[in-house]
């Protein structure tokens, strides 16, 4: 469909990089290839030489991979997408394309904990400095950025505090500082359904696509959108030749099924979500609730200007502190105690010895995680039932 950017959210997640199938196969096929064969030596030279357009060999390109990278560069207004094998492999193949000896970060000091290990640990380790920043202080964020500064790195709202960030100030700051500096966003937590980071000047969005974007808790997944130059670099480089950490052809397929109802499973999280927070907010166990949803949470306004709704993950301050946890989270008898999120499934974890188990005491301080705080994934179930489970679990703290 020639004029598919311009159309609805809804209609892009279905139609967009729909290639015409040579047996008229409305689904895309599964391409379970490692190669392709060449008609003659002339023809795999050309392709190696990009002078003909095909395909060579998966772990640089496949048809299956190509139409759902397509319409994740359409469903996120980037030109181009690359999916990866994990959105690890998103974030680390996007940043070696990236870095040349000498160069610096700048990372907000909330993030997903291996995203936070790898900042932290890995890249001083090799060599890179990383400044660690809250980003809600654009004074310090200003301070932070200088002429060496390749990366700028953030989530929003970020996990496990939910803490919002404004992409549109962060963007306009990063690149008067330096204009060379790459604002790069990872868009996990809100999907392209809720916000998109290109639009309000991010240059790359990263993705961990197991959460909302696949929405079924079955695959482990990533994409990188951004420019079409940089997505050929990290085609050429990051991708094929550093981290090698390509999406397979069946996992593409079952993206391109999960992508076409993410705007209904996002609806349905985030109208669960706004009612679990209410909730929440008025139990006597609960001592604060982290849900860029709810008035009276820092991130309200900022969420309310660059979010379509306030997403469907939340946490929670445990009045009884690290005790309540283990207490109360061990009687939920239909929420699921388990990492990840957006599955169907409502999630509940322990960030402090989860997800963020690598953050060290002044780690989780400084990240704003403290000991007592839950996170949970709210589910597509019906809400009374989330309710009732959440309910009769820290009714028996009281
Ligand atoms: C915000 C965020 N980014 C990145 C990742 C890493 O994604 P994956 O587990 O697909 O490698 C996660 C995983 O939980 C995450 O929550």
């Amino acid at each position: 469909m020639e004029d598919i950017r311009n159309k609805g959210f809804a209609t892009q997640q279905i139609h967009a990089g729909a290639k015409k199938d040579p047996y008229g196969a409305l689904t895309m096929p599964i391409y379970m290839t490692s190669t392709f064969a060449f008609d003659s030596v002339q023809q795999g030279s050309a392709r190696f030489a990009l002078k003909e357009e095909g395909y060579v060999y998966t772990r640089a390109g496949n048809p299956t991979l190509s139409q759902v990278e397509e319409k994740m560069a359409v469903l996120e207004g980037g030109e181009a997408a690359v999916g990866t094998a994990s959105g690890m492999g998103a974030i680390s193949s996007a940043i070696w394309t990236l870095l040349e000896a000498g160069d610096e970060i700048v990372a907000s000091n909330t993030l997903y904990g291996c995203t936070f290990a790898l900042f932290s640990s890995d890249m001083p380790r090799i060599g890179f400095k990383v400044h660690f920043v809250d980003f809600t202080d654009l004074d310090a964020l200003s301070a932070a950025i200088n002429e060496k500064t390749k990366i700028v790195y953030f989530e929003t709202p970020c996990n496990p505090t939910l803490k919002v960030i404004d992409i549109e100030a962060v963007c306009k700051l990063s690149h008067e500082k330096n204009k060379n500096a790459c604002v790069m966003v990872d868009n996990t937590f809100a999907s392209p359904y809720l916000q998109q980071p290109l639009k309000l000047g991010a240059d790359v969005v990263v993705h961990s696509a197991t959460k909302y974007i696949n929405g079924h808790g079955d695959e482990i997944c990533g994409f990188i959108v951004g420019s079409k130059d940089f997505i050929m670099a990290v085609h050429g480089s990051g991708l094929k030749e550093m981290t090698g950490a390509v999406m397979d052809p069946h996992c593409a397929f079952m993206i391109n099924r999960g992508l076409g109802t993410l705007d209904l499973r996002m609806e349905k999280h985030c109208a669960n979500a706004m009612e679990v927070a209410k909730f929440l907010h008025d139990h006597p166990a609960v001592e604060k609730v982290y849900y860029p949803g709810l008035e009276d949470f820092e991130g309200y306004e900022i969420a309310k200007k660059q979010m379509r709704l306030p997403g469907a993950m939340l946490s929670i301050d445990l009045r009884g502190g690290r005790d309540a946890v283990g207490e109360a989270i061990n009687k939920l008898k239909l929420c699921r105690i388990a990492v990840s999120l957006g599955d169907a499934e409502t999630l509940v974890e322990h960030p402090a010895t989860m997800t963020h188990a690598t953050h060290s005491a002044q780690d989780l301080k400084d990240s704003g995680i403290t000991e007592g705080l839950v996170r949970i994934s709210v589910g597509r179930e019906d809400a009374a039932d989330i309710i009732d489970d959440l309910k009769q679990a820290l009714d028996s703290l009281l």
